[in-house]
C-alpha cells in the first residue's frame, strides 16, 4: 500500500495521475496554500473518494500533519499555477489588470502592493535583483519611488507600465516578468518556505522513499541542488522541532535518481509553453 504526498496540489493534475497509477489501496495527501486550489483538488479528484485528503496547509508545516517515516514518494511543483495566473484578481499576471496581491494564501497579510509602496529604494532593488536577476533593479526601483510619491501603486498594469517605461525589452519577454516574479517569491517567503519544506518532507519519507521536485527559475533550482548536494555529502535531516535541522553522519543518505534535471522536450512545449522552463530533479532516501 503506496502512501504519496503532492505538497504542491493546486488543480491536482498530479495527484490524479497519482492516484491512476497507484493499486487501488494506494493513498494520497495533498496539501496547498491556497484555499481555491484545496477546493479545486477535492472536487477534481471525488472519483478516488476515500482514498485521498487535501488540506489548505503550507508544505513547511506538513509535520503538523503527517508522521515522519510514513511516505513512499512525494513531489513538490513549485510556484505559480496556471489558475492563480489566469484569475487577475490574485494579481500575479503582467498581462492583466488586478489589484497588486501575489498572495498564495489568502489569510496572509502582505500584499505585493505592501512591498511596492512600502520599501526604500535600495530594499526594493536588492529585491528585484535576488529574486528576479533583474541587472536593471536599481535604476527601476528609483523611478518607482518617485512614481509612488505622486500615487500609490495599486494594480498589475500599473506597475507592468512602469517597467516597460524604465528596463529595455529583451526579445519577447515582457520587461515586467523579472519583477513580477522577484515581488511573488518575496511576499510568499517561497525560498525561505522551500528550504523548511524540503528539510521536512525529506523526514516524512521512508527508507527508499523518493522526492521529486520540479523547479522554474534559477533561484528555486539553487536552493534544490544546494538541500541534494547536502544530503549527499554525509547530512542527513534529524530532529524534534517543526522544522528538523542537518545533521552529520558517516554515510550519504540520498542519491540522485537522474544524474542531470530533465527538461520537457519540445513537443512538451509546444503543447504547454509554461513548462518551458521547468526542470525536474529527483532524490532517493537511501
Ligand atoms: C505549479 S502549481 C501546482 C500544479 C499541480 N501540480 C497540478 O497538477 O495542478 C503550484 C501550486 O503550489 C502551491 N504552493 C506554492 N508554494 C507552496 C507552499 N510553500 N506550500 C503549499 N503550497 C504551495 C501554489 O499555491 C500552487 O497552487
Amino acid at each position: 500500500m503506496g502512501r504519496y504526498l503532492d505538497g504542491t496540489v493546486g488543480g491536482a493534475g498530479h495527484a490524479a495521475a497519482i492516484l491512476a497509477a497507484s493499486a487501488p489501496s494506494g493513498r494520497l495527501f495533498g496539501c496547498d496554500q491556497d484555499g481555491e486550489a484545496v477546493r479545486a483538488a477535492r472536487s477534481r479528484l471525488a472519483e478516488y473518494s476515500g482514498r485521498f485528503e487535501v488540506r489548505q496547509l503550507n508544505f513547511a508545516e506538513l509535520g503538523d500533519w503527517l508522521d515522519s517515516g510514513s511516505i513512499d514518494g512525494a513531489v513538490l511543483d513549485l510556484g505559480v499555477s496556471s489558475h492563480q495566473l489566469d484569475v487577475a484578481e490574485r494579481g500575479f499576471s503582467l498581462r492583466l489588470d488586478g489589484p497588486l496581491d501575489m498572495r498564495m494564501d489568502e489569510r496572509m497579510s502582505r500584499t505585493a502592493a505592501d512591498l511596492v509602496n512600502e520599501l526604500e529604494a535600495d530594499e526594493l532593488a536588492k529585491l528585484f535583483f535576488e529574486f528576479g536577476g533583474e541587472s536593471r533593479a536599481r535604476g527601476l526601483a528609483r523611478a518607482l519611488v518617485a512614481e509612488r510619491r505622486m500615487s500609490r501603486f495599486q494594480s498589475t498594469l500599473q506597475l507592468a507600465a512602469l517597467a516597460e517605461r524604465v528596463l529595455p525589452r529583451r526579445g519577447r519577454i515582457h520587461p515586467a516578468t523579472r519583477i513580477f516574479q522577484a515581488l511573488r517569491i518575496a511576499v510568499n517567503d517561497e525560498l525561505g518556505r522551500l528550504d523548511e519544506g524540503l528539510r521536512v518532507i525529506w523526514s516524512l519519507l521512508k527508507p527508499g522513499g523518493r522526492l521529486a521536485v520540479i523547479t522554474f527559475h534559477s533561484a528555486e533550482a539553487k536552493h534544490v541542488k544546494e538541500f541534494g548536494h547536502r544530503l549527499a555529502l554525509n547530512y542527513s535531516i534529524r530532529g524534534d522541532s517543526d522544522i528538523p535541522e542537518f545533521r552529520e553522519t558517516k554515510r550519504a543518505e540520498m542519491k540522485w535518481v537522474e544524474r542531470r534535471a530533465l527538461q520537457p522536450q519540445r513537443d512538451e512545449v509546444l503543447r504547454n509553453p509554461r513548462s518551458r522552463s521547468a526542470q525536474l530533479r529527483v532524490m532517493e532516501k537511501l
